[in-house]
């Protein structure tokens, strides 16, 4: 049995006079153990949503969320604080996900506490103990106020924070995205070794595939709220099926090429209802199919939702 899995999940936010926006549609993936699944899309593609509703922030307006064959949205109040010490989020901003006017060390004592039930000297040996672990020296963050903190130093503590709960599952939203290059690099780092050390399992969510590609087993790649292609890496990055994830790795900018003049661009052609493939409306190799929705069908050891392979 798979960790975390998603059957036929969508969220649809209404905004009332009946206009509704489809933020994610009929997803259904799986995050197995000590496995980094990598959920890639471009902004607006559902991303978040997915994370709020696995976190139990969002309640999904169709489909299940399993945890460990649970499902997440029928937990007791006890069940509930016990999936919260198996399953833990880290945001892109961490400047948001702290109080600005706590010591950073705060929410992390209380995490302990609330969680673990771990307190006085015992919690603050862990905590040094865990911020040791992801490269920062405790006199340099304790004491400190959020904005006393670089965007990478905060990050590292916010990872500590859902560190110190030892989940089995971390979700971890573009956790990334606004941090320097080789702070980036070391944040990965901390995953892989989470995987590897304790078996941790993570869902992460970005939107740069090569960060996807460094760390991941598997990817789930999704377009408009539905899952375009899914599986290994080898597969999915190196020989990629679906006409989207082709461009999307067309679009990564290489070490070995420089500019040479505008690439041709796939703007959207015309809009094709969420009747039909929901990349359509973007596809060079659109064919008279697509107004239909097409299936995840398993290709060449990977499974894809385009008509050019069922
Ligand atoms: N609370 C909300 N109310 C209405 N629309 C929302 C809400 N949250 C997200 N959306 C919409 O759902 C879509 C997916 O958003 P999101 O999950 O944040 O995408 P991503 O994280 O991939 O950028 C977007 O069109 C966004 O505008
Ligand atoms: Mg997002």
């Amino acid at each position: 049995m798979a960790l975390l899995e998603l059957h036929g999940v969508s969220k649809v936010f209404s905004h009332g006079m009946g206009r509704v926006t489809v933020a994610v549609d009929n997803v259904t993936l799986e995050v197995g153990e000590s496995e980094i699944v990598s959920l890639l899309g471009e902004s607006g593609s559902g991303k978040t949503t997915i994370a709020r509703m696995v976190l139990r922030i969002l309640r999904p307006t169709k489909g299940r969320i399993l945890y460990r064959g649970r499902d997440i949205w029928r937990l007791g109040r006890r069940e509930t604080l016990w999936y919260y010490t198996q399953v833990q989020g880290v945001f892109q901003d961490p400047y948001s996900s702290f109080n600005p006017i706590h010591v950073v060390e705060r929410p992390l004592l209380q995490a302990l506490s609330r969680l673990k039930g771990v307190r006085g000297e015992e919690a603050l040996r862990r905590v040094r103990e865990v911020l040791r672990r992801i490269g920062l020296s405790p006199s340099e963050v304790l004491g400190k106020y959020p904005h006393q903190l670089s965007g990478g130093q905060l990050q590292r503590v916010s990872i500590a924070r859902a560190l110190l709960v030892e989940p089995r599952l971390l979700v971890a939203d573009e956790p990334v995205s606004m941090l320097d290059a080789s702070t980036r690099i070391d944040v990965l780092n901390i995953f892989a070794e989470m995987r590897d050390e304790l078996g941790t399992s993570i869902l992460l969510i970005g939107h740069d595939v090569s960060l996807a590609y460094y760390v991941s087993d598997r990817v789930v790649v999704l377009y408009r709220g539905g899952v375009m292609e899914e599986g290994d890496v080898s597969k999915v990055l190196d020989e990629p099926a679906h006409p989207y994830t082709r461009m999307l790795l067309d679009s990564i900018p290489r070490l070995d090429s420089r500019w040479r003049g505008r690439l041709r661009l796939h703007e959207p052609l015309h809009a094709i209802g969420r009747s039909g493939c929901l990349f359509a409306d973007r596809c060079e190799l659109r064919f008279n199919k697509c107004a239909a929705r097409p299936r995840l069908v398993e290709y060449n050891g990977r499974r894809v939702a385009c008509w050019l392979y069922q």
